[in-house]
Formats: C-alpha cells, structure tokens, sequence
C-alpha cells in the first residue's frame, strides 16, 4: 500500500484509495470511486464508519471525552463566554472582538420580532400541541413569510436567513410556551440580552414588569453553549441533506428541528426527567438499573450512552456542576438531582455500564436545571433546537459554500423482490 493511500480489493479489482487527515482525528479514506472500481457499495448503516463530509467546525474525541468548537474546549466557552460569542465563532470561525461581538449582537436583537401574521398561525394548534410540534411548523413556515433571504446562491441572503434563525428561535419557543398555557405572546424587547430577552418572553406576562434573575439568564446561557453545535450528529446531518438539495433554509431548519424530536436525540432531555421523577426515590434506582440491563425490556436509562462519546460526555461533566450550584444559588432543593447522583453513581459502577462504556450524556443534567428555572419538560427539546440552530445554520452555510458538496444520495443493499410481471387484480 502506497503511503497516503489504502488499497482496497473486490471482485478482481484492486485499486489505491487517496487517505485524507485532518487536523486532528482519525484519517479517512476517500472511497467515491469504489462503485466506479468495482461495482460494490459500503454498507453502513447509522453511519459508523462513514464521514460524510469535511468540516471545520467542530471536533469531538469520543474516547478522550474532549469536544472543541473551532479549536476551543467546550468547558473553557461554557464557563467563560457567552451564546452570542460562541455563536459568533461557529459562524464565523474565530472569536469576535469586542465591536464585533456588539454588532453581531445587534444584529441579532433586531431581528428578534415575528412577522405578525405568524401570531395566527399560532392558533391554528391544539392548545396541548407538543412545542416540538409547534416549532417544526412555524420554522418551516418562516419561508413563506421571508422570501428575501431565500436565495441560497446569494451568499448575503445566507447570512440574513441564518440571523433570522438564530434571533427568532428564542421568540418562536416562548410563543409556543404562552400558547400552550393561554397566555398573551410577549414581545422581545431589545435592551436584554439574547437569554434575557427569551426568559422574559417566557415567563414575563403584559400586565408586569419582568426583571430577568442574572442568576437564571447565567444558567440558561450555559445551557445554550451546551448546546450550540455537535459535529456531525442526526440533525445537523438531516440539516444538511435537506440542505444539499437546494432546499431553502428555514425549511432545512425545520428538518433539522423533526430529527432532533426523537427521544434518541434531543427528545432525550424530556425522556430523562421524566425517567428521573418515575423513579421518584433513590431506593428504586436498582430496579430501573436492572430493566436496563434486561435485553427483553426495551427501556434505557435515558440521558446515558452516545454514538460517539465512549467517555464522560464534556457537556454532562459541566451540567452535573452546574445543577448543584444553580439549585443552590437560586435557594431550591429538588429530590431529583440526588436519584440523579446515585444512579450516576450506582450506574458508573455497573460492569454492564462500564463494559459498555455507558456514560451520563448532556441529557442527564440539563432537565434538573430547567425544571428549577420553571421550564415543563415539554420545552425541554424546544430549549435544545433553540440553541442547536446556531450550529444547524453554520453547517448548512459550510455545506452550501464547499465546492466539493454534492446531493446526499445514499445507496442500498436491495433485499426485495426481483423483477416480475403484474398480475391484474382479477387474476390474483
Ligand atoms: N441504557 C441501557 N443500555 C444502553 C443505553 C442506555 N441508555 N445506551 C446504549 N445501551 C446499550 C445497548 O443496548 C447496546 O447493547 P448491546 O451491545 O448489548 O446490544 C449497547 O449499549 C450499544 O448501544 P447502541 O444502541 O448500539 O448504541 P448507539 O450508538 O446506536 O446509540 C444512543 C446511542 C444515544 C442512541 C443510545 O445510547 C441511547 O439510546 N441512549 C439513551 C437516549 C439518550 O440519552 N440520547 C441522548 C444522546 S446525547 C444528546 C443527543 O445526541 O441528542
């Protein structure tokens, strides 16, 4: 095998296949003329061993437990930046300084408003519709209503289009929040910031003043850089197939927001509170440590495991801390967080646990917090599309300017039937 190159064999037809590295992280060979060379597909399903494209946003080291936006370790942003910062960085790939941290924010804050007619658009849902539900819908409806900046090959409307994303989230998820509980929407208001504003829209109500808890907006900033972007994973992957079809923005949000629903995903932040307050007591943890064990129960601990984690998840390391001071910077207690911490205990001890490298994931933590802020478990998932559309919207504008990008279009190994003739009904 030539250096830089894997020579890969099938059917009679030996061929060398460029090895590409990145920066950091494992090489990978660049198989696109295998079909052309043989005449035989990969086969991998859930993507194990397929990178499906290059990119120079973010790096995660499963085994190591390191996740690095740009080049920057998430505990580092987390405790020391803010969302808008680390939003600047995922778009724009290096740290803004202090001006263009103040422009982008303004930009962002203006941004902010719903076009008023989507208020009405609100009220076409059930009262108990899912948020979830809610923001598949009007995410995907923001393009019939922003047709300036729908162009994908305008490189400006690109940017427009990912700064109304990003500022009109927050807006969108306290809308759904009000909806479901029969309050008045609130508007943004823009002397808050990014968080502020969101909290505020969330829980403030037109007949009072609303002062947003440092405290709370602290918290909830962590939460969305915990967030904000993770490689390659369902959605952002599902963002950018959509995407590389030419599909507009919004709509590709909006898939991206479809995917993240599952309790496999996102959905896993509502799955794992509920799971902690079903278990209720720490006594019962052994029970639910055996059902997860038991390979005839399909239950699992939600909030434990990842694709690519093989190691404490960085983000989970952040939020398990974060949990306790928060509980006891904003004067409350929760029994939950303690089952939380003994079956995190009980379960990191666990061989099944422990061979199967399962460790808690940033689920886990995340939903003791919200619940303290006030948030239902129902917004949970809602909490994560906010944040992760700042990192939806990066690789989708990566994807779309890589000239190498091309139309997701995966193959098969058919297993059906082969041809046959058709049989008319009356003759079956
Ligand atoms: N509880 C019990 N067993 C588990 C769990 C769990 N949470 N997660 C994985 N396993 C077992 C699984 O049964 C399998 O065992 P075996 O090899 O004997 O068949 C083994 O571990 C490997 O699991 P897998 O399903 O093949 O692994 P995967 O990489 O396909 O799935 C995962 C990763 C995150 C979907 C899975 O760990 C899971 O379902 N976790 C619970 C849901 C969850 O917390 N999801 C949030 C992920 S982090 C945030 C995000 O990405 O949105």
């Amino acid at each position: 095998m030539a250096e830089g190159s894997a020579n890969i064999g099938f059917g009679g037809n030996g061929a060398d296949y460029p090895v590409r590295s990145g920066s950091v992280g494992p090489d990978v060979i660049d198989i696109r003329k295998l079909y052309a060379n043989t005449g035989a597909f990969t086969f991998d399903p859930g993507f194990t061993s397929t990178a499906s494209c290059e990119s120079a946003i973010t790096y995660i080291d499963g085994d190591q437990g390191i996740l690095l936006h740009r080049g920057y370790p998430i505990d580092q942003l987390a405790e020391q930046s803010s969302f808008m910062e680390v939003a600047y960085l995922l778009l724009n790939s290096e740290l803004p300084t202090a001006a263009e941290l103040d422009k982008f924010s303004y930009t962002i804050t203006r941004h902010t408003m719903l076009h008023e007619q989507l208020s009405t658009f609100y009220r076409g849902f059930r009262r108990d519709a899912h948020p979830m539900a809610i923001m598949c819908g009007v995410v995907g409806a923001l393009s019939a209503f922003y047709h300036d900046s729908t162009d994908i090959a305008d490189p400006r409307q690109r940017m427009i289009a990912s700064h109304r994303l990003i500022a009109k989230m927050p807006t969108i998820a306290a809308m759904a929040y009000k909806y479901s509980i029969g309050q008045p929407f609130v508007y943004p208001k823009n002397d808050l910031s990014y968080t502020g504003n969101f909290l505020r829209m969330t829980f403030g109500v037109p007949a009072e003043e609303y002062e947003v808890d440092p405290i709370v907006e602290a918290a909830m900033d962590k939460i969305f850089i915990l967030h904000a972007d993770h490689e390659q994973n369902a959605s952002t992957s599902t963002v950018r197939l959509a995407g590389s079809s030419g599909a507009n923005p919004f709509a590709c949000i909006a898939a991206g927001i479809a995917c993240l629903w599952g309790p496999a995903h996102g959905g896993a932040n509502e799955a794992a509170l509920n799971m902690l307050r079903e278990i209720g007591h720490v006594d019962r943890i052994p029970e639910y440590i055996a059902r997860a064990k038991n390979k005839d129960d399909p239950f699992r601990l939600m909030g434990f495991g990842h694709r690519v984690y093989k190691n404490y998840d960085p983000r989970a390391k952040v939020l398990g801390a974060a949990a306790t001071e928060v509980l006891a910077r904003m004067g409350k207690s929760d029994p939950i967080l303690d089952v939380a911490r003994k079956l995190e205990e009980i379960a990191l001890t666990d061989p099944y646990f422990v061979e199967k490298k399962l460790y808690p994931n940033v689920d886990f933590y995340s939903g003791v917090i919200l619940s303290a802020i006030g948030f239902p478990t129902t917004m949970f998932t809602a909490l994560f599309a906010l944040a992760r559309t700042v990192g939806w919207v990066a690789q989708w504008n990566e994807m779309i300017a890589d000239p190498e990008q091309k139309i997701g279009r995966p193959r098969q190994l058919y297993t059906g039937p082969t041809q046959r003739d058709y049989i008319p009904v009356d003759r079956r």
